[in-house]
Order: C-alpha cells, then structure tokens, then sequence
C-alpha cells in the first residue's frame, strides 16, 4: 500500500481500495457510539478526507484523545463510499499512528475564522489555512504556465545577478550588499572606502535583470528572467513589497506593438492555465474573497486590451467628474487612483497605456522623435493598477548616452550596456510584471503581504 494524497483519492480514489494517507487534523468528532470522526488535511486540495475510526482500530484507545486540530497523524484504511454530501469517498480507518501532538490550548488557528492580519503574525502556521493554502497552490500554477508560455515559444530561461553594480530603474531604491565592519566605520568616521568592500565597489540586490537579460536577448535571441528583485521603496501599500518576484522577457527585433501584443497573450495565457488548472481554488476565491474574481478574468481572457497614449488618458481622468486625491497633470506619474478608475470605471477592462513622458522613465527607454516621450508601456488591470511595466528599449549608442547624462548616470559604469549599441545593435523590447499583483488578480486578495509566503516590508523581515 502506497502513500496517497488526499486530492488524489478525492478524485481517483475507488470503494474498496486500501489507502494510507498522512496529514493534520483539521477536526475531529466523537460520536456516542464509540467512533470518532477526523477530517484529515494534507494541503494537496482545499478539501480534507473524511476518516471513520472505530474505537477498536488499532491505535484509537492510546492516541484519541490527543488527535486534536492541528495534530498530525496517519492514517490506513479502506475507502468507501460517502454517504455524506460534498465528497464521493471517505475513509474507514484500519490503524491510526499519531505523529506529532498539537496542544489544544496554545495551538493558534482554531476552527473561528482568522483575521488576514493576525495570520499575517503567524506566517509560519497560516499555509494550513484553507485561503493560505489555496494562495499557494494558485502561486505554483501561475509560475509553472509562467515557464511554460516562455518555453513554448522557444524563450531561453535566463538566471541574471542577484547582487549588482548597476540601477536598472534609476531610483536609487536599492539595498546595500557589504562585508565592511558598519560598527567600526561609524566610530571612526571616515569615508567610505568601497574599493575595501567584498566587490571592490559598492554593490547591490538587484531591483531588475533587464538589463543583464538584454546582453542575452542581444546574443541568443528571446529570453526571460524570473526571479527575486528588491526594493527599498518605504511605501507601506497594499501593493508594494520590498522582496517581490519579478518575471522579464526581453526580445530582440520587437517593436513597442509587439511587446504589447506578447504582454496581453501572456497574461491571458496564464489565467487561462490557472482557471483549468485549479477549478476548487478559484471557485474559493469568487466566493469567500472577491465575488468578482471570476468575472474579472474572463473579460480579461475574452478581450483585447485597450491601448491608449498616456496623454489621452490624462484627458480622460482631467474630463472626469471624479474627485481624486491625487492631481492629474500631463508630465506626472499616474497614481493608483488613477490607474483604477481608468481600468474599473471608464474602461472596465485591462488598458495598456504606452507613449509616456521622458522625465519620469528610465534611461533605456526609446526616445520619440517628438523628444517629449519615450517608447515605454505599463499594463494596468482592475484593482491592482500597474502589473507590468516595459518598453522599446533606446538602440542608438548617441541618443543612449544623452539620455544617461540626463539621468545622471555615469556611462562608464554602463560601458557593457553601451557596447550592446556599439556592436551589433538592434531594435529591441521586454517588460516586467510582477509575480504577486498577477497574484492578487488571480485570488482577488486585497494585500500584497498575503500573495507571497514571506513578506518583507518596512520594519518587517520577520520568518
Ligand atoms: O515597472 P517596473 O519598475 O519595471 C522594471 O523593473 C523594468 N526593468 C521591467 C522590464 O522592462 N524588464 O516593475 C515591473 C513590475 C511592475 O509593473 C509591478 O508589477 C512590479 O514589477 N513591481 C512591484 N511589485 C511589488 N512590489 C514592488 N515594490 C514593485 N515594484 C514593481
Ligand atoms: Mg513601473
């Protein structure tokens, strides 16, 4: 006999077959006529099995009194067919083996309802919860399609630095990496000598791998990153973290249309996958998170999205009765306010705003030839706002390096990403989104902080 997941039997599982599955009490019942009642969870689905356990199984006398919520144990037995509703089988138990014991008293999450802030505090016990659990099963189909829409377009998988020398975003958000003795240094009060430092120079965790993806995108053709980038941006929002998962193809010969077009096939694709692929999670979700969850994602798979210059949007939210908290102004960034009313009030569906002022984008970014804006696109999506952020990339070595000294930075320390312009240059595009707010779309959870297993923020790196 076998070890089986409890998802497994729910589905596959046939009367008569002897099973052994293995897990945590969710709870248990005793009936006066001497048999108990354990509904057993393993994470592998949102449902538990049902195990029947009669007072002469082996194990029951010894151990019952302990199988409380939160205690592991495991389990043999026979399926059988349920007589109860919303499960085909259940479990008459053979033996019963406690594993690990939960003490009833201090054990956390009992059966009342938790709020999303306290099990934010008990971030090592909440993927035992129903939405925790579904949070992560949903997490682990978006990246698997991630990598499969990638691979079978023939995108290489490419693993850029976590540490770096270089600020892809030009935000001067990034976190110190150094072995330097920060104590001592503060005493004696000097400046601070870099080239002692590990690296010779000051270093960094990564806000991007764009620019590393380009050397590749430039040399062998569509790729894309996906990994960990760091922020130390003090928002406190509900839709900023400081260690989040990035996701950033980068294409040679795209234009900006192409990149928007690969964007919104992209995210269709994804959705799609997660919608077939975990039908009890997000039917969880429509009902218990955001009722609108479902219809969300099918008007986003079923329809193209608008594409609109930024300045027409400025017109649009300017024209608007709403009152926002924030002014709009042709030249400013947009506000999440913003971004929300176009995508859930004006447009109801995903917009993709492209064509944005220079001041406020990076140095890569494609000039225009009105010398007002760049070749830059943002995707925004209902209740989240941005979820992806991209752009033609500047492919001219002359307009590249004006642009850098009116960003300030130094082309010497870019001379690589230069070169990239100096040998070989081509037209090229990419774009980042951002793992969790594909996340929150997906579950329609409200907060960041409970899309991603770990959340770090400000003043918070607990677990
Ligand atoms: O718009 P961003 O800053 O673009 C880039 O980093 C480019 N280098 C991407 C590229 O062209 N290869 O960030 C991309 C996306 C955002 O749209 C957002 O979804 C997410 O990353 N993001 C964050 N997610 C969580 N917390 C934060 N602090 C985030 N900052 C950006
Ligand atoms: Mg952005």
């Amino acid at each position: 006999m076998s070890r089986s997941k409890v998802s497994d039997l729910l589905k596959n599982g046939q009367p008569g077959e002897q099973v052994e599955v293995r897990g945590w009490v969710r709870t248990r019942r005793d009936s006066k006529h001497g048999f108990s009642f354990i509904e057993l969870n393993d994470g592998s689905c949102m449902a538990n099995l049902q195990c029947v356990v009669d007072a002469d199984v082996e194990g029951y006398e010894a151990t019952i009194k302990d199988v409380t919520t939160g205690a592991s144990v495991a389990l043999t037995g026979e399926l059988k067919e349920s007589p109860g509703k919303g499960q085909r089988v259940e479990m008459q138990a053979g033996s019963l083996k406690l594993l690990g014991t939960a003490d009833a008293q201090s054990y956390p999450l009992q059966k009342k309802r938790h709020s999303f802030e306290f099990l934010r505090e008990i971030a090592h016990l909440r993927p035992r919860t129903n939405t925790f659990g579904a949070i992560a099963r949903v997490r682990n189909a978006i990246s698997a399609s991630i990598h499969r829409f990638f691979q079978d377009r023939g995108f290489l998988y490419i693993n850029t630095p976590i540490i770096t020398t270089s600020d892809c975003e030009g935000a001067g958000e990034m976190f110190q990496v150094t072995t330097l003795d920060l104590v001592k240094l503060a005493q004696i009060q000097t400046e601070i000598d870099f080239s002692q430092d590990f690296f010779g120079k000051a270093a960094s965790l990564t806000v991007s791998g764009q620019l590393e993806a380009e050397i590749f995108a430039t040399s062998v053709g569509d790729c894309y990153t996906f990994g960990p980038t760091f922020r130390a941006e003090n928002s406190n929002t509900a839709r900023h973290l400081a260690e989040f998962w990035m996701v950033e193809p980068e294409m040679p010969f795209y234009e900006l249309e192409d990149n928007m077009t690969l964007a919104q096939e992209f995210i269709q694709t994804v959705i799609r996958d997660v919608l077939e692929q975990c039908p009890e999670d997000m039917d969880f979700f429509n009902l218990r998170i955001d009722k609108t969850c479902m219809d969300t994602m099918r008007n986003i798979i079923d329809n193209d999205f608008i594409r609109l210059p930024y300045t027409e949007a400025v017109k649009i939210l300017e024209d608007s009765s709403t009152e926002f908290e924030y002014p709009v102004e042709c030249g400013r960034d947009l506000q999440s306010e913003h971004e929300r009313f176009l995508t859930e009030q004006h447009f109801k569906q995903p917009v993709i705003l492209h064509d944005y002022p220079r001041t406020i984008k990076p140095f890569y970014m494609r000039c225009n030839d009105d010398e007002k804006t760049v070749r830059a696109m943002d995707v925004l999506v209902p209740r989240v706002g941005e979820i992806i952020g991209g752009s033609q990339r500047e492919e001219r070595l002359d307009v590249l390096l004006a642009r850098m000294e009116e960003c300030d930075l130094d082309p010497k320390e870019y001379w690589w990403y230069a070169d990239l312009r100096r040998y070989g240059s081509v037209p090229h595009s990419g774009f980042g989104l951002g793992l969790e707010r594909l996340v929150q779309l997906v579950t329609g959870m409200q907060n960041i902080r409970d899309v991603i297993p770990f959340p770090r923020t400000p003043k918070n790196a607990e677990f």
